[in-house]
């Protein structure tokens, strides 16, 4: 049966329900409310706690057979105690420990001034790491802050984390050599790569670890350094694609923000960290970087 529905072309079609614009506002700001408040949950609680495992593959000129798949476990920016509970870094440690990291490396603020007045006991803080070469770090400015002869000391006497400052260690393989060196802080220490590598060979590889990125675009004297390892930056806690890092503590802006970045001098590989400032963090979760070294 052929059913017609009157249609009376003088008046418009009306839904019993019509979608005003004053309706359509409320229903964006309704959706805009609640991915902010799930943005807002993401960042406050979520991501801050979940720790991922960075691996890269970085080619080092120079460098020998022996050493190719050479693995440092590089874990930056623990602001301990501040925030940060011994149960977290412990949860880094066991998941770089997975892979059966050469080296442990950690790059610096292992301690804050908020949340602690005194050095912290850290003893047992860094007991669990595994790796054949030994456990190795520096200073960044916030254990300037907190007080760096007192970290230093504290991690000496209690823990088996060595700080090189200024100095390096040798790693030999096969009769090879490659050399690890490590910096003062760039806001509060002395920070002498020269000094770092006085006596290694030219013919050497380095690795330079420094707290702070900005030494890749500052450095005024011509010293060999194949790759840098820093933190300092918490790869800018608020990443934006397209923009970058929200919070960047550097002169360069968001350039070394994090990952591996060609500064002016050599390349630097930058670490997230696993400290969140005010405890947010979005599209930019905490990490422990695995970086593997290969032959070029
Ligand atoms: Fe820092």
């Amino acid at each position: 049966m052929d059913t017609k529905l009157p249609l009376n072309a003088s008046e418009p079609f009306s839904s019993p329900n019509p979608l005003t614009r004053r309706k359509l506002l409320k229903r964006a700001t309704t959706g805009l409310f609640g991915f902010s408040i799930l943005l807002a949950g993401d960042a406050f609680f979520l991501e801050p706690n979940l720790l991922t495992l960075d691996r890269v593959s970085i080619p080092i000129h120079g460098l020998s057979a022996a050493f190719d798949g050479f693995v440092i476990a590089f874990i930056a920016d623990i602001h301990y105690p501040c925030y940060m509970h011994a149960k977290f870094v412990h949860h880094a440690i066991a998941i770089a420990n997975r892979h059966h990291p050469d080296l442990f490396v950690f790059g610096g603020d292992i301690t804050d001034k908020k949340g602690s007045v005194t050095v912290p006991n850290m003893s047992g803080l860094f007991d669990h790491a595994e790796a054949k070469e030994g456990i190795i770090g520096v200073l960044g400015n916030h254990d300037h802050w907190l007080d760096a002869p007192g970290v230093r000391r504290e991690l000496a006497r209690h823990t088996p984390l060595r700080i090189i400052e200024n100095e390096s260690m040798i790693v030999e393989r096969g009769g090879k050599a490659l050399a690890i060196g490590g910096v003062g802080d760039h806001w509060e220490g002395i920070e002498d790569p020269s000094r770092a590598f006085l006596h290694v060979p030219p013919e050497v590889p380095r690795i330079l670890v420094a707290h702070n990125p900005d030494l890749a675009e500052e450095l005024d004297i011509p010293v060999r350094i194949d790759l840098q390892i820093s933190g300092h930056m918490h790869g800018g806690q608020i990443y934006v694609p397209g923009y970058g890092g929200v919070l960047h503590p550097s002169r360069y802006g968001n350039k070394f923000c994090q990952g591996l970045v060609q500064g002016k001098s050599h390349r630097v590989y930058v670490t997230r960290g696993l400290y969140s400032s005010g405890h947010a963090r979005l599209n930019c979760p905490p990490a422990v970087s695995l970086i593997t070294l290969r032959t070029a």
